[in-house]
């Protein structure tokens, strides 16, 4: 169907004018989407996200992931949010995701307040997902309406808990298969870059970086030594430290650290080696403008909201996004 979707935006092209190609490209998904059927939609989600966070900042970081976590497993189709059923295992159960990604309770929450005041089930939960985390990252003090978040995607109707497991990318992979798990999904080295960059806000568990904080060499000694005395080298797998200094604040202080090898991950830390890469520049280079990072963050998080969206009649709108219709 994602197939037809592009046949029928050629014709279009075709009667109007070629100059209109370029915007064809991306033309799936459009901001306006719940103008006439829902025109609360947007500001519902982003008072509950707001809310979510005033509770407890970490909300923010856990939503952004959600979106991530989503898009990166066949497509940005709610099937992360998908409890499992008899037909499959889902998502949540999968490595990266299993005792870490949350947020589940504050996408229920939305979802029932969409639902309730559009009078009736038109919000898709994959929309969802992209608007909390675009609305997270403004509330926790990225740049203001930094990005237009696009709509209309449908939801999926099925989850796998294998593809969640072979497609994102854990955290000990190294600079080149960071790359090429990104290039995978259709993203760039300016991408990965900038994506990572989610990891300014949010925490991370023990188990994670233990072998970062007790064995590796490209990492401040005094960092070390402090993220040691939350992480024991044995047990405690479960307890956090914040991904980045200011971690309830959407900011460069994520590429700052990573300049003076206080990247928490060893997958954070491969972004910049010191040893003048092309990633080592684009890190220097965003952590001293963090304008062009507001601005090229949110170019990024469009493309990967784009990844594979299901459209026109293909999937559903959920009903409730734990659960297929
Ligand atoms: C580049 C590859 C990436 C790797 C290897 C990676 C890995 C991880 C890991 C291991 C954690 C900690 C999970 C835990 O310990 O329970 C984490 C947390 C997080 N990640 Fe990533 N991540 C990547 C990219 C991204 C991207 C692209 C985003 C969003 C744009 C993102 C947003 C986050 C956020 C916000 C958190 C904190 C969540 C919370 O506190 O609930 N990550 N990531
Ligand atoms: C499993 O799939 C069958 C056939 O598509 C369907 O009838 C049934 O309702 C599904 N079960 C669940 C729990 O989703
Ligand atoms: C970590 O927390 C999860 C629940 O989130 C629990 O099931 C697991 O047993 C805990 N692991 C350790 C090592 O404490
Ligand atoms: C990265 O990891 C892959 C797979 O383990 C390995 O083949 C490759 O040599 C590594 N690259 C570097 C630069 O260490
Ligand atoms: C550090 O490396 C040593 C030697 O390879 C290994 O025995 C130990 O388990 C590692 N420790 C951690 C926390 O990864």
């Amino acid at each position: 169907m994602a197939r037809q979707s592009v046949l029928v935006c050629v014709i279009i092209v075709a009667a109007a004018a070629i100059v209109m190609i370029p915007a064809c490209a991306t033309a799936q998904l459009h901001p306006d989407v719940y103008k006439q059927s829902c025109p609360q939609a947007l500001p519902i989600i982003r008072s509950v996200v707001k809310k979510a966070i005033y509770r407890e900042p970490r909300n923010g970081a856990s939503l952004l992931r959600l979106h991530f976590h989503d898009c990166f497993v066949n497509g940005c189709d709610g099937s992360v949010l998908l409890d499992d059923t008899a037909n499959f295992t889902g998502e949540k159960t999968a490595l990266p995701n299993l005792n870490s990604i949350r947020g589940f309770d504050v996408v229920d929450e939305i979802k029932a307040t969409v639902n309730s005041l559009c009078h009736g089930n038109v919000v898709s939960c994959a929309d969802i997902l992209a608007v909390a985390a675009r609305d997270s990252v403004e509330i926790l003090g990225g740049p203001s309406y930094s990005y237009e978040v696009l709509l209309g995607r449908r939801d999926a109707t099925t989850a796998s808990r294998n593809d969640a497991n072979t497609n994102l990318p854990p955290p000990f992979f190294n600079f080149s298969q960071l790359l090429s798990n990104f290039q995978s999904h259709g993203l760039d080295l300016q991408d990965l870059v900038l994506l990572s960059a989610g990891h300014t806000i949010g925490l991370a568990r023990c188990t994670n970086f233990r072998t970062r904080i007790y064995n590796e060499t490209n990492i401040d000694p005094h960092f070390a030594a402090s993220m040691q005395r939350i992480c024991p080298a044995n047990g405690g797998d479960n307890k956090t430290a914040p991904l980045d200094s200011s971690t309830t604040r959407f900011d460069t202080v994520y590429f700052k650290g990573l300049l003076v090898k206080k990247g928490l991950l060893h997958s954070d830390q491969e972004l910049f080696k010191g040893d003048g890469s092309d990633s080592d520049n684009l890190v220097r280079h965003y952590a001293n403008n963090p304008n062009d990072f507001a601005v090229n963050f949110g170019a990024s998080m469009i493309k990967m909201g784009n990844m594979k969206p299901l459209t026109g009649s293909d999937g559903e709108i959920r009903l409730n996004c734990r659960k297929i219709n």
